[in-house]
């Protein structure tokens, strides 16, 4: 800065002009192209107004990208037997003043467990059978976070605005922590890992596939029920607590369609296109045998898999059509056409069963859970 450095004025003037031509030579090339379909810019950025093209949108950077950091939760501290070390100097000694702390028995003990020590407490707490159950069920959502974590990172260059890109980039950050936790507490069960069976593979992949913001559906909406309804059935079995901070951090990405739709509203078009509507009824029907693929499972730790099933799709649907993704049949007629799926399965699977409207069951476990349930289904909105 020191150095006076003498530049001619007319170099300078002269750049000015050749950089003018070029911008607007570029940027004109790039607008014909794209009207053409051809091409044209590829970053969606509006670097006139050094905002991402949709604008800021506050709202929904305060609502998941802000209030995820605030949530942040950190390996280390939750699940201390894993290998990570996530936690910063600050954070490791608040957790050793707080060790003393804490008021349950069982909870003090897990706090201060090795690798593998929890082993040994998953071995003694659970029987083989049980071990078995709960991997199969768990890994289940363990691939889907896979997904969800490859699906996201996609819907990010889908979204529009500054806030709606935020929102995304902190979900694409929950997944990967989430498939690296899980997949560390899943192999501490010392059992073997199922790979994706037929169904799963189906949905997953379709799910993918799915065009623009029909992503939306397919993940946060379909798979991320699926998953938020698991975690808050299995958030209170022993050595799981930690299933209950994936439940807050699902919540946030099922209510995600919802609060970016408040700010970029689905065209009627969008809503009801008689091929969408068709599509995604049949990226919910495909993955119906998932449910008897898990029954036997499920009725090892003792729960009716479609009580579980009924549960979280009363929830899927409730946020679909609320969201605006419809399907060729009412919400109502949906919901009779899955309780009339499940009787006649189970008349025909199981002996003395009596009709039942398994749409009505509940199978998350905990008042916290079912309140940040209740929050996102009944589309309060994330506070
Ligand atoms: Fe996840
Ligand atoms: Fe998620």
């Amino acid at each position: 800065m020191s150095k006076n450095i003498k530049i001619k004025p007319e170099a300078t003037k002269l750049h000015g002009k050749i950089e003018r031509i070029a911008n607007s030579l570029f940027r004109n090339y790039d607008k014909v192209m794209g009207k053409l379909g051809l091409g044209g810019r590829k970053g969606d950025y509006d670097d006139y107004n050094y905002e991402f093209i949709g604008g800021a949108k506050d709202n929904l950077r305060k609502k998941h990208y802000d209030k995820s950091l605030r949530l942040l939760w950190k390996a280390e501290e939750h699940a201390p037997w894993s290998s990570f070390k996530d936690c910063t100097k600050g954070e490791q000694e608040l957790i050793n003043l707080t060790k003393g702390s804490l008021s349950n028995e069982e909870e003090q003990e897990l706090e201060r467990i090795t690798s593998d020590e929890f082993r040994q407490f998953l071995k003694d707490t659970y029987t083989d059978e049980q071990r078995k159950a709960t991997v199969a069920i768990l890994t289940l959502i363990g691939h889907g976070e896979a997904y969800a974590w490859m699906i996201s990172t996609e819907l990010l260059n889908e979204v529009k605005s500054t806030g709606g890109r935020a929102a995304l980039t902190a979900q694409v950050l929950e997944e990967a922590k989430h498939f690296v936790v899980l997949r560390e507490l899943i192999k501490a069960f010392d059992v073997e890992i199922p790979r994706l069976s037929a169904w799963e593979y189906l949905l997953l992949e379709r799910g993918f596939k799915a065009k623009g913001l029909e992503k939306f559906f397919a993940m946060n909406i379909l798979v991320e029920g699926f998953a938020l309804s698991l975690f808050g059935m299995m958030g209170h079995m022993p050595g799981l607590k930690i299933l209950r901070l994936f439940h807050l951090d699902e919540s946030r990405h099922t209510a995600l369609p919802a609060s970016y739709f408040q700010e970029f509203p689905m065209t009627y078009w969008q809503k009801n296109n008689p091929i969408k509507k068709w599509r995604r009824f049949m990226l919910i029907i495909p993955a119906l045998p998932i449910l008897v693929q898990i029954e036997p499972y499920l009725a090892t730790l003792g729960i009716d898999t479609f009580d579980f099933g009924g549960s979280m799709s009363r929830k899927i649907l409730n946020l679909s059509y609320k969201v605006g993704f419809n399907m060729p049949i009412t919400k109502n007629n949906f919901t009779k056409l899955l309780n009339k799926i499940f009787n006649t399965y189970c008349k025909y699977a199981r002996r003395d069963h009596k009709n039942k409207d398994f749409l009505h069951s509940e199978t998350t476990v905990g008042i916290n859970e079912l309140k940040v349930e209740n929050d996102v289904f009944k589309l309060k909105g994330v506070t």
